[in-house]
C-alpha cells in the first residue's frame, strides 16, 4: 500500500513536471520552476467602447474560478483553469474567460483569452505598439536578491536580427521596445549561465493579430494589437509560456518542435531545400558582386563569367536585390529581370548558366507594385508597402511566370 502511494506520487511529479502554475482566489497566478517564482501576474483587462475594463480596479470583476481537463489531438492532456470575468457594458453582461492550461507533458503553461459572445468595438483605437486585451500579464522584475535572471529577444527587421538584444531581467530592463517589431522573449537563469532552466514567451495562435507590449510600470502584457478597431464574437487568442531545462539553444529547438506539433508542420521542405543543403554562389550584401559587376560588362556577362571561371562545385547561384524592378520605398514593383541587368531575360541567362538552380531575391511589395492591377493587395500609405491578400492565385501565377 505504501509502495503504491509512493509510486503514484512519483508518477504525479514526473508527469506534470517542474513548471507549475499557482492560482489564488483573487485570480492572481504565479509561474514557478522548482520552488522559485519566475513570473508573477498583474491584471486582466479589455479596452472596449473606448474605455478600459480591468481586474485591478474591479471594472472587470472576477466572478469565480472553475476547473476542467481536456485533450489536444497534437499535444495531449491538459488541466484547464478558468478565470471567469463579468464585463458589464450598458447593463449587458458578457462572460470573458481567461483559460490557464497546464500541459501533462510538462513543456509549459498556455494562456487563452475568450473575449465572449459579442463583438468588441472601438472608434478611438490605441497605439499599434500597445494591446487592447490583456491576458496574461506579468511583472518584469527581480524577485529577490538571489534571483539572477537574464533575457534575450529578437526585434526589428531581418526576422528580428536587426534589433535583437539581451540583458538582466529586472524592473529597469527595456525588454520590448516596440510591440509591432518585437518577437518571442527568452528568459533564463544567469547563475546557470543560460545552460539550465529557460522559458520562451511566445504567441500560440492568432500570430498576425497579437503582440507583446511593455507598460511604463514594467508590466509585460499580451493581447490583441491596440490599433485593431474590432474583435469578432467568440474570438480566442493564446500565448505559450514554454519551459525547457537544458539551456537556451536546446530550449528554443524544443519550443519550435512544440509549435510544429501543434500546427502539424514538419521540416520536410527545409530538409530538401537546395539552398540549405549545398554550396551556392552568393551576390548578397557583403559579396563582391553585390550591386557590382566586372568592369565594363553587365550583370549577365558577369554572372556567366562567375559560372565558367570559378571552379567550385556550387549547385546554385543567388541573385540579390539588384535584378528586378523597384518602386516606392525600394519595395518590389515587378519581379522580372531588368533589361540593363539581363538584356536577354532571365530564361536566356539561365540557359547560359547551364540551367544551374537560381535563388532569386525578393522583398516586400511596393505600394506601386504592378501586380495590384490584377490581384488584391492591402495598401499601407504610412510605409509605402503592399501586402497580397486572400488569393493564392497571385503566388501561383508569379511562380509559374518565373518558372523556366
Ligand atoms: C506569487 O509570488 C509572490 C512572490 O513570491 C507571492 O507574494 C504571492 O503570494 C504569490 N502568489 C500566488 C498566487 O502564489
Ligand atoms: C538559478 O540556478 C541556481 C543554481 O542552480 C539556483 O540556486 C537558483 O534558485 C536558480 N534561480 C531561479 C530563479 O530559478
Ligand atoms: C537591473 O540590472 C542592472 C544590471 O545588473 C543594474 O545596473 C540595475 O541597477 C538593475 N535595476 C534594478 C531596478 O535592480
Ligand atoms: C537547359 O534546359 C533546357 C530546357 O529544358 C534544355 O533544352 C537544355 O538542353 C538544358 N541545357 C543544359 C546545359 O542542360
Ligand atoms: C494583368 O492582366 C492582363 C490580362 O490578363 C495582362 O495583360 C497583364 O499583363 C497583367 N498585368 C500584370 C502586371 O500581371
Amino acid at each position: 500500500m505504501h509502495v503504491l502511494v509512493l509510486l503514484l506520487l512519483i508518477v504525479e511529479c514526473w508527469s506534470w513536471g517542474n513548471i507549475n502554475v499557482v492560482i489564488d482566489d483573487k485570480g492572481g497566478y504565479n509561474i514557478t520552476i522548482g520552488r522559485r517564482v519566475w513570473l508573477r501576474s498583474f491584471r486582466t483587462a479589455i479596452y472596449v467602447d473606448n474605455k478600459w475594463y480591468s481586474s485591478d480596479d474591479n471594472t472587470l470583476p472576477l466572478t469565480d474560478i472553475s476547473y476542467t481537463s481536456g485533450f489536444d489531438p497534437n499535444l495531449g492532456d491538459y488541466r484547464d483553469f478558468q478565470l471567469n470575468y463579468d464585463l458589464v457594458r450598458d447593463g449587458i453582461h458578457t462572460k470573458i474567460v481567461g483559460h490557464i492550461r497546464d500541459w501533462y507533458r510538462a513543456f509549459g503553461i498556455s494562456f487563452h483569452l475568450d473575449t465572449g459572445d459579442r463583438p468588441l468595438t472601438n472608434t478611438v483605437p490605441l497605439d499599434m505598439d500597445h494591446v487592447c486585451t490583456v491576458f496574461p500579464s506579468f511583472h518584469i522584475e527581480q524577485i529577490d536578491q538571489n534571483d539572477q535572471r537574464g533575457y534575450f529577444t529578437f526585434e526589428g527587421g531581418m526576422s528580428g536580427n536587426d534589433g535583437k538584444h539581451a540583458g538582466w531581467w529586472n524592473s529597469s530592463s527595456k525588454v520590448i521596445q516596440s510591440g509591432m517589431q518585437s518577437g518571442p522573449v527568452v528568459l533564463f537563469n544567469l547563475t546557470e549561465q543560460g545552460e539550465g532552466d529557460m522559458l520562451v514567451l511566445s504567441p500560440f495562435s492568432q500570430f498576425m493579430a497579437t503582440s507583446l507590449s511593455q507598460t511604463k510600470s514594467n508590466i509585460l502584457e499580451f493581447g490583441v494589437m491596440g490599433s485593431m478597431l474590432s474583435i469578432p464574437a467568440n474570438y480566442i487568442h493564446s500565448m505559450m509560456v514554454f519551459y525547457a531545462l537544458n539551456g537556451i539553444n536546446e530550449g528554443i529547438r524544443e519550443w519550435g518542435q512544440i509549435m510544429q506539433s501543434e500546427y502539424t508542420r514538419t521540416n520536410q521542405h527545409r530538409l530538401s531545400d537546395v539552398t540549405i543543403n549545398y554550396l551556392g554562389y552568393y551576390t548578397d550584401n557583403g559579396g563582391y558582386y553585390y550591386y557590382n559587376t566586372e568592369k565594363e560588362i553587365n550583370y549577365e556577362e558577369t554572372m556567366v563569367n562567375v559560372r565558367h571561371q570559378i571552379s567550385l562545385p556550387f549547385r546554385y547561384m543567388q541573385f540579390d536585390s539588384w535584378w528586378y524592378y523597384k518602386g516606392m520605398g525600394n519595395g518590389v514593383s515587378q519581379w522580372t529581370a531588368r533589361p540593363d541587368i539581363f538584356p536577354d531575360g532571365l530564361q536566356a541567362v539561365h540557359r547560359r548558366l547551364e540551367n544551374i538552380s537560381l535563388a532569386a531575391h525578393n522583398r516586400y511589395w511596393a505600394y506601386d507594385t504592378v501586380y495590384k492591377q490584377n490581384y488584391s493587395f492591402v495598401l499601407d500609405e504610412s510605409n509605402n508597402k503592399a501586402l497580397p491578400i486572400g488569393n493564392d492565385l497571385f503566388w501561383i501565377d508569379l511562380f509559374t511566370q518565373a518558372h523556366d
